[in-house]
């Protein structure tokens, strides 16, 4: 293999530049070339492509977000539009890939593999909802992210006697708001992997403002619904004045994490030497503090991440 792609694609996260910069520096050290694609797939299927040298990579690595943008493409869900990014890679002598992002990319990711196109997967998602990696790059800036902007509106909701009901991503994983909700000692985490009961949530709030507590924080994760709809439902029962923060893309930008810095730098190198050794078809994965290769075809029939161990800690502390 003499020249490698590279490309960031779907929601983008913290530590993707660190990735990249660490595959471009690992592939130029073993004398290989590296191409970087703008927008993800879309950028692949134009062949819209420049040259990653290492000093390309250099200052990038503190930054959230990706320098090689980010995008989602319906176009490259076609056979249509992926025998269209093969034949650009063929034309611009591209002979394999990275390619960073979440359970829909790495989906991408296996389809150009079957089509005999060498790719290694590296997940990249804040929703850590990924099979076959303890964590996904982003969460960990992501979760410290949620972590600062509860502990600011704790302040203001004790000031006021106020109930938050603080709504976080994580598209239909509850990972981010149960692990915020254990790390910042809110009174609740509500998540779509466990039932609750809105009733019973209510009287144990009132109990706690008539206790004289001074503030309430329950965290929504987005797959259970709105904020708002929550908040509508419990605020003429609890006894506390209620407001609603819903904290957005706000939780995914931001300078990574040391965590996502260093994970990010393990992926971007491991990737590169699995496919430049002749592998393919695998995303790289973190477990036991290891990295670990899985084929792609299991990641994506996989069952997503069990997060048990969190629901339980969660349970035991009253969460
Ligand atoms: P994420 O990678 O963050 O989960 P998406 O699910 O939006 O984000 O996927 C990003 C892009 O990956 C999509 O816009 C599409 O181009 C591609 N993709 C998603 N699912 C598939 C699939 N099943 N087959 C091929 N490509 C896919
Ligand atoms: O998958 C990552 C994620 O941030 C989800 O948590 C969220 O539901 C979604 O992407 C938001 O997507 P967009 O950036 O397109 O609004």
């Amino acid at each position: 293999m003499k020249k490698i792609g590279i490309l960031s694609s779907g929601g983008d996260c913290s530590g993707m530049n660190a990735t990249i910069r660490s595959a471009v520096r690992t592939a130029i050290r073993m004398d290989i070339e590296v191409v970087g694609f703008r927008k993800g797939y879309l950028g692949l299927m134009k062949g819209d492509c420049f040259p990653l040298d290492s000093k390309a990579v250099s200052g990038i690595l503190h930054r959230g977000g990706t320098f090689l943008q980010s995008a989602r493409s319906p176009e490259f869900r076609t056979p249509e539009g992926q025998q269209k990014a093969v034949a650009k890679l063929k034309e611009l002598g591209v002979e394999g890939l990275v390619i960073l992002g979440g359970d829909g990319s790495l989906a991408g990711a296996l389809a150009l593999h079957n089509l005999g196109f060498p790719v290694i997967g590296i997940p990249a998602s804040i929703d850590n909802d990924i099979p076959f990696t303890d964590m996904a790059l982003g969460v960990d800036t992501a979760l410290n992210n949620i972590i600062y902007a509860v502990d600011c509106i704790k302040d203001t909701a004790s000031s006021h006697a106020r109930a938050f009901v603080i709504e976080v991503m994580g598209r239909n994983s509850g990972y981010l708001a149960s692990v915020s909700a254990i790390a910042s000692g809110a009174e609740y985490a509500l998540v779509p992997e466990r039932e609750f009961d809105l009733t019973e949530i209510c009287q144990q709030l009132r109990a706690r403002y008539e206790e004289g507590r001074d503030n309430a924080i329950i965290i929504l994760a987005e797959g259970v619904g709105s904020g708002q709809t929550i908040a509508d439902s419990i605020k003429d029962a609890i006894g506390f004045e209620t407001r609603v923060t819903v904290l957005g893309h706000y939780q995914r930008g931001g300078a990574p994490t040391v965590f996502d810095r260093l994970l990010g730098s393990r992926f971007g190198k491991n990737a590169v030497e699995l496919l430049i050794s002749g592998q393919q078809g695998l995303m790289v994965g973190l477990s036991c503090n290891s990295i670990l290769a899985t084929p792609l075809d299991d990641v994506i029939k996989g069952e997503k991440r069990p997060q048990d161990e969190v629901l339980r800690l969660a349970e035991v502390l009253g969460v």
